[in-house]
């Protein structure tokens, strides 16, 4: 098993944010309503379907959602969406082709571990991301996730689209990376 990195330690990979949770109930909504909005870019630019369920994407938030955000995180100019894995039990080892880095806030349990590996693949850090707490997450470091028990992980993410790498995705991708280049979004 991965050593797990205490929260307070200081990390290249990842900065726990003090920014508020989402309150409970607010949380519990957007789970639902994340499993029952259609992704940006309809399902093509999150590539692979289970059950005709895209394994991977990002929904709009809704407005109450977007409201909270600008009334209690001190961030602006980042698109916000929420993003949703499904039916994988591991995301694999990647790098996040549009952005540098995000900020994320899990809405589903905490559990799953997030680990960091240098160029040759090696594991570096682990980490647990706690539910319903806010973290910078590096991007352009390899990363993946193991252990994810349920079939959704849904979490808030705000970034930035980094216009230099979105040269390298297929055509199909075009959609998505249109979508969250615009801020604020398209209504
Ligand atoms: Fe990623």
């Amino acid at each position: 098993m991965p050593k797990i990195t205490s929260s307070t330690t200081v990390s290249p990979n990842y900065v726990h944010m003090p920014w508020p949770s989402i309150p409970d109930e607010m949380r519990g909504r957007l789970v639902e309503y994340t499993k029952n909005t259609p992704i940006i870019g309809d399902g093509v630019a999150g590539g692979r379907l289970i059950e005709g369920i895209p394994v991977y994407g990002i929904v709009r938030p809704p407005k109450y959602l977007t409201k909270w955000v600008e009334e209690n995180i001190p961030l602006k100019d980042h698109f916000l969406g929420i993003q949703r894995f499904y039916g994988m039990e591991d995301v694999r080892i990647h790098i996040d082709s549009i952005r540098e880095y995000c900020f994320n806030c899990l809405l589903t349990d905490t559990g799953p571990v997030t680990s960091f590996y240098d160029n040759n693949k090696k594991i570096v850090e682990s980490v647990t991301y706690q539910q319903n707490e806010w973290y910078r997450h590096e991007t352009k470091r390899y990363h993946g996730v193991t252990g994810i028990p349920e079939p959704y992980r849904i979490s808030i993410t705000m970034f930035k689209v980094d216009l230099q790498q979105t040269g390298a995705l297929r055509s199909e991708g075009k959609a998505f990376v249109q979508a969250v280049s615009v801020f604020p979004p398209k209504k």
